[in-house]
């Protein structure tokens, strides 16, 4: 099925949307970027993802270029267009299409560029992964030094991910100065006793809008919460570690280079965040 996707103010078929080669976001990877779930047709902590839309938008010095109505209207108008019941919105702000190719960021005439679609995922809330949990590797953290702005330049996570593939695992864990910063579109997280621990925020990690509500429920089930760095080392003697993001939620994870965590399963706590989380975000969704 053809989508419709947004761009720059119009509804169009997918194949009708097109944007600048002069474009920022395409030259510069000048831009930055939300993904909202969708489960039951709703919007999942979309709150969340607008405010740190604006953050990342601030930190960039670009504009945003629609009002918070707007950026509601789209959202709900490509799920309903697109007849989304499971799946993600994916949307894009770029500081635009200066005529040119300049280091220096143009005027502040120059109009952001947005663009935004949907994709469909039937299986969101229960991928067969959930059940046995993923196998991680740990690799450098080479990513550059903001990673709590959320940008488009993803080629260093898109190679972790190939360096997970290639290694036959779901996915990759960055370490930087001996500690995890985190997943490659993820944050991360260790269990030990009942004590969850996660890297603090700071420009490091990305400040996932899934991590802040998830430290919310696990503190409100009576885990304690441990903000601080921890090593690849103390992951493997944890009982339990997972993941979070926008679109795996809470997703366990049974096995760092090779070596089980726990008994290699995903672990109770982990799961019983997974469904406080999923339900809680029900609850709330837009
Ligand atoms: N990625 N850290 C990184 C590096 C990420 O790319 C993401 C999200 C997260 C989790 O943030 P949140 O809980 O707000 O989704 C942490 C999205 C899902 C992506 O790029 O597809």
């Amino acid at each position: 099925m053809t989508r419709i996707v947004y761009v720059n103010g119009s509804y169009v078929p997918e194949h009708q949307a097109t944007v600048s080669i002069f474009d920022r976001g395409f030259l510069m990877a000048d831009g930055v970027y939300e993904v909202t779930s969708v489960l039951d047709g709703k919007l999942i902590d979309y709150a969340g993802h607008m405010k740190r839309l604006d953050r990342s938008l601030d930190q960039l010095a670009i504009s945003n270029p629609l009002t918070v109505p707007q950026w509601l209207e789209l959202h709900r108008r490509l799920v309903r267009d697109n007849n989304i019941s499971n799946g993600i919105v994916y949307l894009q702000v770029t500081r635009g299409n200066p005529g040119d190719r300049d280091f220096k960021f143009p005027s502040k005439d120059v109009v952001p560029t947005v663009v935004a679609f949907t994709q469909s995922k039937p299986d969101l809330a229960n991928p067969p992964a959930v059940e046995v949990g993923w196998k991680v590797i740990s690799i450098p953290d080479q990513r550059w030094a903001r990673r709590d702005i959320k940008t488009v330049q993803l080629l260093y996570p898109s190679m972790g991910k190939m360096m997970a593939v290639h290694a036959g695992v779901d996915d990759a864990w960055f370490v930087e100065d001996g500690n995890v910063t985190e997943g490659t579109s993820n944050n991360a997280y260790i269990i030990v006793r009942d004590k969850l621990i996660t890297r603090q925020l700071g420009n490091e990690i990305l400040h996932g809008i899934t991590r802040s509500a998830v430290i919310q429920f696990a503190s409100e089930s009576g885990l304690q919460i441990e903000q601080r760095p921890f090593s690849i080392q103390e992951s493997l003697s944890a009982d339990e570690a997972f993941v979070t993001s926008a679109s795996a939620f809470v997703m366990p994870v049974v096995e760092i280079d090779g070596q089980s965590i726990g008994n290699g399963s995903p672990g109770r706590l982990t799961k019983k965040l997974r469904e406080t989380y999923l339900a809680r975000m029900r609850q709330s969704a837009i």
